[in-house]
Order: C-alpha cells, then structure tokens, then sequence
C-alpha cells in the first residue's frame, strides 16, 4: 500500500515512520523546505526517543520519502493523512487553515480516488468541511473523482510516540464509508496482530473522542493540583492523597501527579478549543473553564514559593532551573511552565541559570539570553554553581538522584523547590536543605 502523509511534525514523522516501519511506502510531506532537506540527510528535527534510527532505516530501505511537493505524489498513492497544525486562533478556536490549505491541494489535483484521513486535532465538524473544499475544488475543474474522508486522531505522547504509535491502545476512526473502512482497517492490521484495537465510529464522535480525551486528561491533572494546594494550607500530603485515592479501581493512578500546571502543544490548546466549540454551540463548558484557570495559576506556584521563601526580594537573586521542556524525553517548549517561571523571575530582577538534557537549543530560541540574565549550562551542576536557590521544573531521570553533597556545596543557600515531587523530603532534610514541594 502507498499513502501520503502531510505534515512532518511530531505527530506526522511519527506516523510516517511507523507505517514505513510496517512495509508501507510512506511519502512524507511538508511545506517547510529547510525540515525535508535535514530529513533526507537524515537529521531529524525533533527529539523523539527511537525515532531517528527508525526514520534512516526506512528512508535507506526506499519505505520512507520526503518531499515538498504533494502534487507530484497523489497520482501514487491511495490514503493521504493530514497531520498539519491547528494552533489556536485569536480567540482559543482550532485555526484550521493548513488543514483546509491541504484538502484544497488535494482536490486541485487529484486524478483517481482518495481516502483523506485527518489526524490533526480538529473540531467537530471540521473532516465535512474537508470533503466540502475538496468537492468544491473538483467542482471548479469539472472532475467528477470518487473520495472519502475520514477521521483518525492521534493519541501518541510526546516521548513516548514511537511505542504509542506501535503499540497503540486503541486506534480511533471515524468515517461513513465501507471502502474507506477496509482500507484503514488493510493498513492498521499489522498493528493489531494480537489484539484488535480499532474503534469505528460516525466522523463527528471520532473527532469529539480526541478533545474528550485530552480534556479529561487536564482534567485530573488541575483536579490535582487544587488538591495539593489545600493539602498545603490544612496540613496533608498530597503524595499520600495520591496514593490513597489511586488505589480506587474506579479512579485509577495515572495521571493523578500534582505538578506546575500541564504544558506542551496539546492540553492547553485543545482545552480553550473545546470550551470554543462549546461556546459557539451555545453551551457553557464550566469545568473546563475552571480546569484552565486552575492550569494559569499553577504555572505560577514555582516562582510564588520562591518569593515567598525570599520575602518578595528576588532582585539580585539567582535561580537554577533543572529541565525546561514541558515535560522529559521531549525538546518541546510549547506553553512550557518554565517559560512562565523564567519570565517570571526575570521581571523580579532574578538571574536564571537554566539546564536542561534535550530542550536548551529551543529554549534558547524562544527566551533568548535576556542581555546575559538567562545562562544555558552545559550539565546540571553547572547551573547549580553559586546559585541561591534550584527548582526542579522538569522531571528527567537525571535529576532524580542528584548527589545531595555536591548539590550542598555548590548553592550559595541551599534551597530546593521540587515542581514535580521527585525528591524525598526525609533525605533532603538530611542534607539541610530547604525543601518545597507541591502540596506537602
Ligand atoms: N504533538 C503531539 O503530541 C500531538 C499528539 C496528538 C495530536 N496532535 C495534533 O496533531 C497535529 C499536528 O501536531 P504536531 O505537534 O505534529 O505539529 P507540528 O507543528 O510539529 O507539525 C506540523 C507540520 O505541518 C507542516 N505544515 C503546515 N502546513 C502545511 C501544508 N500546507 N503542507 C504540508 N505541511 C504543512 C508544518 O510545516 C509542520 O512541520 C495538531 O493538530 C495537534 O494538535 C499532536
């Protein structure tokens, strides 16, 4: 089988790839030129645990195509997946122009059927308005070409997208057609071997489950991190809540981490876009709301601990900062608390000295160096040196057991404030430091 898929980004090199990887002939295409000629040297543009070797291997084997041109590869193929941005608009709404730039190219130029699949997070509604663009477009050449559209979103995470995207635990499609079905269900098969993991559905449910899902996700993780505040000011823990309510079959224990607010390029922006879909349906999402208010200021915790730990004088100050990514094993920024806390310290008069494994290349881009006041260390305790004060904001497995007497000789006071809740009050008192945790 041969598809197409547009979209080179974490989430379309990603499913490119896995295809690839599973015999399929993928091209891969993307308008950023710069990206497709790194690719096809090999150099991928993102951090993304396995991905690279996975990306040469298929590439050398002749699987795995990039190109710009998405013309020139639809007479080939039968599936295009469209795995563009829909970053949000002025007002919070999914902007769906590259998503509909695309149905628009593909119904310019296609000359047999098509099946256009769209793993974009989109809005209800929005795979109708693909096969309204495409058969306008067909309309205006006077072609009359069979084509289905369907809805696949994406449920891979950031760090972990090779093994989501191999091993799903579900793969969700939306779609009205007997042909697009079997042709869907021909190329996920090799996925599904030992366990058939598809959910077929209406398109409008399809493209809810994705919203639904990642709301829900943020869900938890605000319901959390309100908890953990009120554990602060009544005297519980909320490390012992977590594992107290966990343990309820009907809850369960994932993603019940309290933490600096939820980041990255998905909760934040689906979040305000399904409160959007809501309003402009003429429904108030209330919870949701309040879950994205509660995000806003936990962004803020990191910097409000330190203030207070420094009587509201941080000017002259100086702050380590440990993982700056939104989360570990990915170098993505996007809507990361340690943007808000550097901005943050900044305005305080503070200096940042800011490490993290992966993400210092993009954080340098979206922070700059601030005339000197945010330093980029090479490794960890280099940003500890001299220091009066470290934050844990980001939770890489190299931070987790830090030799404490290094740690103590190198802080001009020894002051840890721990966003994520890795560390053990207990040892760290050991040592004499100063520990702030998250609703402990
Ligand atoms: N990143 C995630 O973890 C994740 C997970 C699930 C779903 N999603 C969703 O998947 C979609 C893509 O997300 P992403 O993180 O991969 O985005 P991204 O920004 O990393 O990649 C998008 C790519 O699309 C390219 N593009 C834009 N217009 C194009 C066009 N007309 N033709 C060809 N290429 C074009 C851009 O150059 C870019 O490389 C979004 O809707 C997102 O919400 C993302």
């Amino acid at each position: 089988m041969k598809i197409a898929v547009v979209g080179t980004g974490y989430v379309g090199l990603v499913t490119g790839t896995c295809f690839a990887e599973m015999g399929t002939e993928v091209h891969c295409i993307d308008i950023d030129t710069a990206k497709i000629d790194q690719l096809k040297e090999g150099v991928i543009p993102i951090y993304e645990p396995g991905l690279e070797e996975m990306v040469v291997r298929n590439y050398k084997a002749g699987r795995l195509n990039f190109s710009t041109d998405l013309e020139s590869v639809l007479d080939e193929v039968e599936i295009v997946f469209s795995a563009v941005g829909t970053p949000p608009d002025e007002d919070g709404s999914a902007d769906l122009k590259y998503v509909l730039e695309v149905a628009r190219t593909i119904g310019r130029n296609m000359r047999n059927y098509l099946l256009i699949v769209t793993k974009s997070t989109v809005p209800v509604g929005t795979s109708r308005r693909v096969k309204a663009v495409i058969q306008e477009e067909l309309e205006k050449r006077g072609a009359d070409i069979p084509f289905d559209v369907a809805s696949n979103p994406e449920f891979l995470k950031e760090g972990d997208a090779v093994q989501d995207f191999m091993s799903p635990d579900r793969v969700v499609v939306g779609t009205e057609s007997e042909r697009a079905r079997e042709l869907i269900h021909r190329l996920y098969k090799p996925f599904m071997l030992t366990n058939y993991r598809m959910i077929f559905t209406d398109i409008s449910s399809a493209e809810m489950i994705k919203y639904a899902a990642n709301a829900m996700l943020a869900t938890r993780i605000s319901f959390m991190n309100d908890i953990a505040n009120l554990c602060e000011l009544v005297g519980a823990n909320v490390n012992m809540v977590r594992k107290g309510i966990g343990s309820d079959t009907r809850i369960g224990s994932k993603f019940l981490y309290p933490g600096c607010g939820y980041g990255g390029s998905c909760f934040p922006k689906d979040v305000k876009a399904l409160i959007r879909t809501a309003e402009k349906n003429g429904y108030d999402m209330k919870v949701l709301k309040a879950v994205e208010a509660v995000n806003e200021k936990q962004k803020e915790i990191l910097f409000d601990k330190l203030n207070r730990h420094f009587n509201g004088d941080l000017k002259g100050k100086t702050i380590a900062l440990w993982g700056l990514s939104f989360k570990p094993e990915t170098d993505d920024m996007r809507e990361a608390p340690s943007l808000v806390l550097v901005n943050q310290l900044l305005e305080a008069g503070a200096q940042v000295k800011a490490y993290d494994p992966i993400a210092v290349p993009e954080a340098r881009r979206r922070v700059g160096e601030n005339g000197d006041r945010v330093v980029f260390t090479e490794d960890s305790y280099g940003a500890v040196m001299g220091a009066d004060a470290l934050v844990l904001v980001t939770e890489w497995k190299e931070f987790r057991m830090p030799n404490w007497e290094i740690l103590k000789r190198l802080l001009r006071t020894p002051v840890i404030v721990d966003g994520r809740n890795i560390y053990n009050r207990e040892d760290i008192d050991k040592w004499g430091f100063t520990y702030y945790g998250i609703g402990q």
